[in-house]
């Protein structure tokens, strides 16, 4: 099975994830890239309220077709219980071209389910979730619930 794994990741916690399912699966791996700055205190501000308005952003050139693969995972972190602004752009950017899709959510604590039901709403539902904390990535305390989501 061809596999595809995109990503956005602010502070590298979902960016640890994504590389161990893309290791895991050997998936092809696509970083989205805003060409809107999140960094800093500025762009946290931004990022809460770009996600709270749906709003979708423009995004460096991507590598990968995901109409190309039979299971594409996605994953983001959560942004006041939304996904982050670049992942849900790359959603529906490419609004039906996703065959299977499982969901790989981080978040500091919570805003895990509106932040599925908007990517769901976004793409297709997908075949299973996997919502971590940001200590759980951190401490690599996710390998039973990682071998679950995998299955
Ligand atoms: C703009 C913004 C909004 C956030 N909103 C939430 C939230 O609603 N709930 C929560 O538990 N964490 C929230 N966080 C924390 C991140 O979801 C968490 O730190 C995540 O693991 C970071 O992943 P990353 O390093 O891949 O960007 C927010 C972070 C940012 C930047």
């Amino acid at each position: 099975m061809k596999s595809l794994v995109v990503y956005y990741s602010r502070t590298n916690i979902t960016k640890k994830l994504a590389e161990t399912i893309a290791g895991k699966t050997d998936a092809d791996i696509e970083e989205l890239i805003p060409k809107v700055n999140y960094n800093g205190k500025i762009g946290y501000a931004r990022g809460g309220k770009d996600a709270i308005s749906s709003k979708v952003i423009d995004l460096e050139d991507l590598k990968y077709d995901p109409a190309d693969y039979d299971m594409v995972y996605l994953g983001c972190p959560v942004w006041a219980s939304r996904p982050a602004t670049p992942l849900y752009s790359y959603l529906k950017i490419n609004e039906g071209k996703f065959k299977n899709v499982k969901f790989f959510i981080t978040a500091g604590s919570s805003g895990f389910e509106g932040t599925e039901k908007h990517m769901q709403e976004a793409s297709i539902k997908p075949q299973k979730v996997l919502n971590l904390t940001t200590k759980e990535v951190k401490k690599d305390l996710f390998e039973d619930k990682l071998a679950s989501f995998l299955e």
